[in-house]
């Protein structure tokens, strides 16, 4: 028997789970020399923030938008002032490199009958980039856009359950950030937390299911 059964759809985060987070800084470290991994880190640290401040603050813009402000407040506070660079790790931001078993798990899980879709914060125009780019065969990409909130806010994981026309219940949430674990499976998804970078469990309402180090583990808990 599976650990995690009666599932109709698996659905992803995308920026951390499906997209390295890190590949843009990772790409110029010939630039960048050793500022690239704290530059990698404030980058997506600041990102985060800005969509819980601005959804706090009714400030909405699109996740490109806030991709950029947090890259210039990282650039600011390593002291890298260079728009060329700035241009270049943008660019590699926009399609950013999928991690590499996520190809093959998801075709796996499409195999075994679910329907696939990634649920993310980004807005369209950068997630369809990525998602060409990766060449992923989704049922959806469903971007926070046209809501004008970020995650955390519950009508965001409700998006996946309108589109799909799937049941909160028989949803299989994936996420390696693992506060929108929490929130997801607060929410009533099934969640596997993807704990790619070894981080203790959060202290938030929600009980995840499972816990795998990369996406390789999925398919055996839904007995694929
Ligand atoms: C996303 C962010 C959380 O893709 O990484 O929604």
């Amino acid at each position: 028997m599976a650990a995690i059964d009666n599932i109709d759809a698996c659905v992803f985060d995308a920026y951390g789970t499906l997209f390295d987070v890190a590949a843009a800084a990772s790409h110029c470290q010939e630039e960048l020399g050793d500022k690239w991994g704290p530059l990698a880190q404030t980058w997506r640290d600041k990102q985060l923030q800005y969509t819980w401040l601005r959804s706090l603050m009714h400030e909405y813009v699109p996740f490109w938008q806030i991709t950029q402000d947090s890259l210039d407040y990282a650039l600011a506070m390593y002291g890298v002032d260079d728009a060329s660079l700035r241009k270049k790790l943008l660019d590699i931001y926009f399609e950013l490199d999928a991690y590499p078993e996520v190809p093959a798990v998801l075709a796996t899980l499409k195999a075994g009958g679910k329907k696939v879709a990634t649920l993310s914060n980004g807005s369209p125009d950068m997630l369809n980039a990525a998602v060409n780019n990766a060449k992923l065969d989704l049922d959806a990409a469903i971007s926070v856009d046209r809501v004008g909130i970020y995650k955390p806010d519950p009508r965001i994981y409700q998006l996946a359950c309108d589109d799909l026309d799937v049941p909160t219940s028989r949803i299989c949430f994936m996420s390696s950030n693992a506060w929108d674990a929490w929130a997801a499976a607060n929410f009533g998804f099934q969640v596997v937390w993807v704990n790619r970078f070894g981080q203790p469990p959060e202290r938030l309402p929600g009980e995840i299911r499972e816990m795998i180090s990369d996406l390789n583990g999925l398919p055996p808990l839904l007995g694929l």
